[in-house]
């Protein structure tokens, strides 16, 4: 194929495979790191962005194709975890042209994999992005809605954060509730909109004032990132970016339940247990976000995507948060019961039994 000049082909005992490449058109680096296979698949999006070395690209790919294969057994689906990076120059901007290239020369190395490896849409790339390499390597999926596919998956994601809240409050309804979000962007924008819609009320915040356009139409109250931290909501809903929770903010955070879409919302695992102490129920962002991975699945896993069965099967956040809350018991430490939970289902999965399983 077009990638050339192969740097390293690392195989390590956690993951299954790791391909790091340099790219022939684009000169950029190009990684998939599959964490496991279910049935001989791995699936993740493709992150495009600047890197400080190679190495942060490569770290960034495993990392992030490790939480995918719990997002993937949490929710059922019988599939494994994998991620793409390309990585941008650190210091340079990128011409349409190399850009294309460097999307060539990823779709190639996972046209290469020979389906071990599906790639979709992730930060920094685009539902277009995504149909350009699917005329490259039919291992994709998220195609446009115009061509039969999911689209972009921000809009299951953002329904999946609405059911995994309800299933965190009290009485599991948002009506007249109090939520405060940080991030109105693809999905805390979505997510903003359904909660008003059902009679919450909401404080939101973003770093980008062009949102208050958004909170202004909702009736939304505007402060910023550290206000609506702080807020004496009766949920904080993390949709920007991860690692916000560590011990020195979880003290500082107003409310008593958190649930988001943000991944890797903790700073450290030890974060998990910080806010069980402090009474505080965290809704595991691996499986609150899971929306949009169901989605994609779906596609990728029919030849017609249905989208009523799809919204069903985001549903069941529902059922699978409250199961962990109800492992956890009160004050309980929820990480551990969802990464407890996520293994067994990656188990069963192994057997060809997972709960909920999108069926192949
Ligand atoms: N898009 C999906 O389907 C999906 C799926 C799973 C997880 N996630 C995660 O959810 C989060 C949001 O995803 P998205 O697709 O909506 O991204 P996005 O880029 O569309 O939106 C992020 C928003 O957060 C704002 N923001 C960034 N830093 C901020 C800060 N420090 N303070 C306040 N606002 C800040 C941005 O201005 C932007 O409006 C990300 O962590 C992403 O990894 C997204």
């Amino acid at each position: 194929m077009g990638v050339a000049a192969v740097k390293t082909d690392l195989v390590d005992e956690e993951f299954e495979e790791v391909r790091e490449q340099r790219g022939s058109r684009s000169g950029l680096t190009v990684t998939v790191a599959i964490h496991r296979t279910v049935g001989g698949v791995s699936l993740g999006g493709c992150r495009m962005r600047p890197y400080a070395s190679d190495a942060d690209a490569v770290a960034d790919a495993k990392r992030l194709a490790h939480s995918m294969t719990f997002k993937a057994a949490a929710a059922g689906l019988a599939i494994g975890g994998g991620k793409g990076v390309i990585a941008l120059p650190a210091d340079e901007p990128i011409s349409f042209e190399r850009r294309r290239d460097a999307l060539h020369d990823f779709a190639d190395l996972v046209e290469s994999l020979r389906g071990r490896y599906v790639t979709a849409q992730d930060v920094g790339t685009s539902e277009e992005d995504v149909a350009y390499m699917g005329t490259i390597t039919r291992h994709v999926a998220g195609h446009p809605i115009a061509q039969g596919g999911s689209g972009d998956p921000s809009p299951y994601t953002a329904h999946g954060v609405e059911v995994a809240i309800r299933a965190s409050l009290p009485g599991g309804d948002v009506n007249g509730r109090h939520i405060a979000i940080v991030g109105l962007g693809h999905v805390g924008g979505a997510l903003a909109e359904r909660l008003a819609a059902d009679g919450a009320r909401l404080t939101v915040a973003d770093a980008d004032p062009g949102k208050r356009a958004l909170a202004d139409r909702l009736g939304a109250r505007w402060v910023s990132a550290e206000d609506a931290f702080e807020t004496d909501a009766d949920l904080f809903s993390p949709c920007a970016l991860g690692g916000t929770l560590s011990a020195e903010m979880i003290s500082r955070l107003g409310a008593p339940v958190v649930a988001g879409a943000a991944n890797n919302q903790l700073s450290d695992d030890s974060a998990a247990g910080e806010l069980a102490q402090r009474g505080v129920l965290w809704a595991p962002d691996f499986i609150a976000n899971a929306g949009g991975l169901i989605a994609v699945v779906a596609e990728y896993r029919s030849r017609r995507f249905d989208r009523d069965r799809t919204e069903r099967a985001v549903e069941e956040i529902g059922a699978t948060l409250k199961e962990v809350y109800r492992r956890a018991g009160p004050g309980g430490n929820t990480l551990l019961a969802a990464t407890a939970l996520a293994a067994e289902r990656a188990a069963a999965a192994d057997h060809g039994a997972g709960p909920g399983a999108v069926a192949a």
